[in-house]
């Protein structure tokens, strides 16, 4: 959510502005030395801090976003205003309807509340087909993902090979805390996502993000009624 920040925290300053040095070196060198790259932006606060670096760069990434069919509104709000905010038009990916009409058939609209298989296939449809498409011929893509979200993203390096999608990955926001996130956000004027001051820390499809009470932990209200091993989407699988 957006958190309670003192600004004038001067240790606080200090280690956004240090990260803030570091990721803006790191996006530069994807842009010149992994060209073509893509950013890949969910709408989520990470994603909002990239987006500004990014454009405030002019850095030549790709923006792409994933539209599932099931986002939010406060979502689809967004992408407006990151064109109306920015004059970024985020490249908009959309999974195939044939593969959408086969699983709604055989499985009903809300399957993903079934079993872990079904919520996977969902989001392999609605997710992980359509980002085989927006990775492909690219030399590397950029994510929002940072190591303390979640058990699942403990040790998340700045980079590694993705041998999955066959280029290279990049996590410039991977040591950051949610503190500094919120710190960029609110020191630089970042539009960002309604629901986040509405307890939603972490937001993807509607149907499967809920609300958090203070003190959970911030990837809690995603498919919370799956074991945290399994909150993945499929976008980000990492070898064992
Ligand atoms: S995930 O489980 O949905 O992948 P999360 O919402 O924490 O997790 O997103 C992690 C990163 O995956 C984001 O910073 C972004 O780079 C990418 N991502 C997730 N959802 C989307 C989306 N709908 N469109 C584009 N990128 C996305
Ligand atoms: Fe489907 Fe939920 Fe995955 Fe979105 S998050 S693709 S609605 S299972």
């Amino acid at each position: 959510m957006s958190i309670q920040i003192k600004l004038d925290a001067p240790a606080l300053l200090a280690s956004v502005a240090a990260k803030t040095a570091a990721a803006r070196t790191l996006l530069a060198r994807i842009a010149a030395d992994f060209s073509p790259s893509v950013f890949a932006n969910s709408l989520g606060a990470e994603d909002m801090v990239l987006t500004d670096m990014i454009v405030g760069d002019t850095l030549e990434i790709e923006t792409f976003s994933l539209d599932t069919g099931r986002l939010p509104l406060e979502t689809y709000d967004l992408i407006a205003e990151v064109k109306k905010h920015y004059g970024l038009a985020l490249k908009l990916y959309y999974p195939r309807h044939d593969l959408i009409e086969t699983y709604t058939r055989q499985n009903g609209i809300n399957a993903f509340y079934e079993s872990v298989e079904l919520r996977k296939g969902c989001c392999h449809a609605r997710k992980v087909e359509p980002l085989q498409r927006a990775l492909s011929g690219k030399k590397a893509w950029i994510t929002g993902m940072r190591a303390q979200q979640s058990a699942t993203r403990d040790g998340l390096p700045l980079r590694a090979f993705d041998e999955g999608n066959g280029l290279e990955k990049f996590n410039p926001l991977a040591e950051w805390t949610e503190m500094e996130v919120w710190a960029y956000i609110k020191l630089n004027k970042v539009p960002y996502n309604a629901l986040h001051d509405k307890f939603y820390p972490s937001i993807g499809c509607a149907p499967c993000t809920r609300a958090i009470t203070p003190g959970e932990d911030v990837r809690s209200g995603r498919w919370w009624w799956e074991n945290p091993e399994s909150k993945e989407c499929g976008l980000h699988v990492r070898k064992a």
